[in-house]
């Protein structure tokens, strides 16, 4: 059942604001391509660019892995940086310790992860403080 998949990978570099964006916009174009239906792109869109745009943002630097089964999507972000001390926090609508830099380009509503969390059939995260933050989304393509 789930033998068949299409697996991209890419790699985020911290800061990189011009090429921050690229994962999610290559995904939505495999996804287009395989002719999945629009609402289902739009969730695995919007979970993936948060993501991505988050390791731009808040971390050292990382990757994100999405696979694409017949029946969901798997997406994976992994950075190296600082990690979360309180993620119960970090996930409440409107919390950022987003950098003056990060808000003058519009980022750092705090919107992040709970749209992450909206978007996906299953959310994961899991952080070590001074170490890592892995996000793992599931969407399920109906
Ligand atoms: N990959 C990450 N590494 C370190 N901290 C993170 C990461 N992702 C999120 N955070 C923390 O969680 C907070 C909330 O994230 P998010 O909801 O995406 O809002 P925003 O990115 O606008 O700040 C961030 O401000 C940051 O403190
Ligand atoms: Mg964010």
């Amino acid at each position: 059942m789930h033998d068949e998949y299409i697996k991209l990978h890419y790699d985020v570099l911290s800061g990189d604001y011009i090429r921050g964006g690229e994962a999610s916009s290559s995904l939505k174009k495999a996804l287009m391509q395989l002719g999945i239906n629009n609402s289902v792109i739009r969730r695995a869109c919007v979970g993936c660019y948060e993501a991505e745009m988050n390791i731009v943002i808040h971390s050292l630097g990382g990757e994100i892995e999405a696979v694409i089964y017949k029946d969901k999507i798997e997406i994976t972000a992994k950075d190296r940086g600082p990690g979360i001390e309180n993620i119960n926090l970090a996930m409440q609508e409107g919390y950022s310790t987003a950098s003056e830099e990060a808000r003058e380009m519009g980022f750092g509503g705090g919107m992040g992860l709970p749209n992450m969390k909206r978007s996906s059939n299953n959310f994961y995260i899991e952080s070590v403080l001074g170490e890592y933050t892995l996000i793992k989304m599931i969407i399920n393509i109906d």
